[in-house]
């Protein structure tokens, strides 16, 4: 049985159906066509359902809908402004920071988690915040690299 779920959604009001016991990953991509939303293990663990909720990092596979009633939830549909990447976004282009993309909506958020609280972050605190994000194609380098070059202002499409 589906029962209404109301958030806000990258500051947008939402009202979705979720089955019981739904999660939030296939609720945001199937319920309301957020589709930047991406699953890879749907068991808690390649970090590439990553969003914010409540500004917190969080693995929206293993987080229930029902349990987002009221909050608000970050993906990366909402990081651009108008034309205007996100400062994350840019770096991540002009860092090849993206190779096949799988990982690479689960990275901006942790990422934009992170500079949310800490503007200027050591590269071992990027280390840190991107630690439960797997990759298999960069080898981490060059995403660290965009992190820290969103952090200093770098980016030439700064948002
Ligand atoms: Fe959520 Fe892998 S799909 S951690
Ligand atoms: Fe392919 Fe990270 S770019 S998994």
């Amino acid at each position: 049985m589906k029962t209404p779920v109301q958030f806000r959604l990258n500051g947008e009001e939402v009202a979705a159906f979720a089955d019981s016991g739904a999660n939030l990953l296939d609720v945001l991509r199937e319920s309301v066509g957020d589709l930047s939303v991406k699953g890879g293990c749907w068991q808690g663990t390649c970090g590439t359902c990553t969003v914010l909720i409540d500004g917190a990092p969080r693995l929206s596979c293993i987080t229930l809908a029902e349990s987002c009633a009221g909050k608000s939830i970050e993906t990366v549909a909402g990081l651009r402004r108008g034309a205007d990447l996100h400062p994350l976004q840019s770096a991540f282009m002009e860092r090849f920071a993206a190779q096949c993309g799988y990982c690479t909506p689960g990275m901006l958020m942790a990422a934009k988690a992170l500079l949310d609280r800490n503007p200027s972050p050591s590269r071992e605190e990027v280390v840190d915040a991107i630690c439960g994000n797997i990759c298999r194609c960069t080898g981490y380098e060059p995403i660290i690299a965009a992190v820290l070059d969103a952090a200093r202002g770098d980016s030439r499409r700064r948002a």
